[in-house]
């Protein structure tokens, strides 16, 4: 009898990065970290923590190694797990910042100046408008293409910065032949830009001073609570997702995301309902999806010799991948 193998379908690949630069917020996990774990059964998923980009902004070093391992840490408890992908520290895995190089030379200074990202951050950090600030984009860029990534899950403002990796693999590509893998963003449709609760015009972010503008995935349940009470919206009273409506669309997409449910749905069950009301009911689904992450975030930690493990074998993994296309560039590029 003639035995037919199976052959098995090449799953595609998923590469992303997070920054160990203080705690994630509701909005890392909404665009991004959600993904991540959704991601895992169905691609060949690369996950790292990018404490190289971290550096960009002056940063203790006690602290960062810290938020490094906490940042580890954070991921496994939203639902990575190191055996089904690939999560390491990305300073382990030299061959980023040795493609970072060989990208910087194929992409343009016209290019990486007109990165959003950059403006806002040289704006917020005057005194230290450093070339890796500048150059941040390129590293990132290396970061995606050395798996040959086909998805890269992120949030709306990774957008620019993704669209540059693209056209350096491009470009690199034109002249050489296909050496990259032209990735493509996944960004989600509801929740790509979770907004600030205390200025729903402004994004989401761990760095804002106004402590009541952000969830972190590890505030307690009561913080969390108080925080979505605080939330501003409008003068209006009614909760329906228009125009204009910065603030309710924010607590809408949020609550959309954490039960399912689309905004019409939303709409309907909490017609005639007050603000107050509403504010408290996401409050308290937020509170309730993201409790079960920080208790498991605490027992991780407390277990550094698994830690160490997972990153560790991680790196290894991450290795093996990263440094195949890293010596197909170096011959390419015509390196004894
Ligand atoms: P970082 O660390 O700022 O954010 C991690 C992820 O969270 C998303 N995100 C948001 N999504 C929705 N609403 C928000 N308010 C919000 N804030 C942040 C980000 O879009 C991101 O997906 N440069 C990257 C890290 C990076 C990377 C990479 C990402 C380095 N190399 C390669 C993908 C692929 C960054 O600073 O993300």
């Amino acid at each position: 009898m003639e035995v037919v193998l199976e052959q098995p379908i090449k799953k595609k690949i998923i590469f992303s990065g997070i920054q160990p630069t203080g705690v994630p917020t509701l909005g890392n996990y909404i665009g991004a970290l959600r993904n991540w774990n959704s991601l895992q059964d169905e691609f060949n998923c690369v996950y790292s923590i990018v404490n190289m980009h971290a550096i960009t902004v002056r940063q203790n070093a006690a602290d960062l190694r810290r938020q490094t391992l906490e940042a580890y840490a954070l991921i496994l408890a939203c639902g990575i797990d190191p055996q089904k992908s690939t999560a390491f520290i990305q300073s382990h895995v030299r061959a980023h910042a040795e493609l970072a190089w060989a990208l910087s030379c194929f992409t343009q200074f016209g290019e990486l100046s007109r990165m959003t990202q950059f403006k806002d951050k040289s704006a917020k950090n005057a005194d230290n408008i450093n070339a890796g600030l500048f150059t941040y984009p390129v590293l990132m860029a290396a970061d995606i293409l050395l798996y040959q990534t086909d998805l890269v899950p992120i949030g709306a403002d990774q957008k620019q910065h993704l669209e540059l990796a693209r056209d350096v693999a491009t470009r690199f590509n034109g002249v050489y032949g296909n050496v990259f893998k032209i990735p493509e963003g996944y960004i989600p449709t509801t929740g790509a830009r979770v907004m600030s609760l205390a200025d729903p015009t402004k994004k989401m972010s761990k760095s804002d001073e106004n402590a009541n503008g952000f969830i972190s995935i590890l505030d307690k349940p009561e913080t969390i609570v108080k925080k979505f009470k605080r939330a501003v919206t409008d003068s209006d009273a009614e909760i329906r997702y228009a125009e204009g409506k910065d603030g309710i669309n924010n607590l809408m997409s949020i609550y959309s995301v954490m039960t399912g449910a689309d905004y019409a749905a939303i709409e309907r069950e909490f017609e005639g309902k007050g603000y107050g009301y509403f504010k408290e009911q996401v409050g308290n689904c937020v509170a309730e999806h993201l409790s079960p992450i920080r208790e498991k975030h605490a027992l991780l930690l407390n277990d550094k010799a698994y830690l160490e493990k997972c990153y560790t074998e991680g790196a290894q993994k991450a290795e093996h991948f990263a440094e195949r296309t890293l010596q197909k560039v170096y011959k390419k590029l015509g390196f004894l």
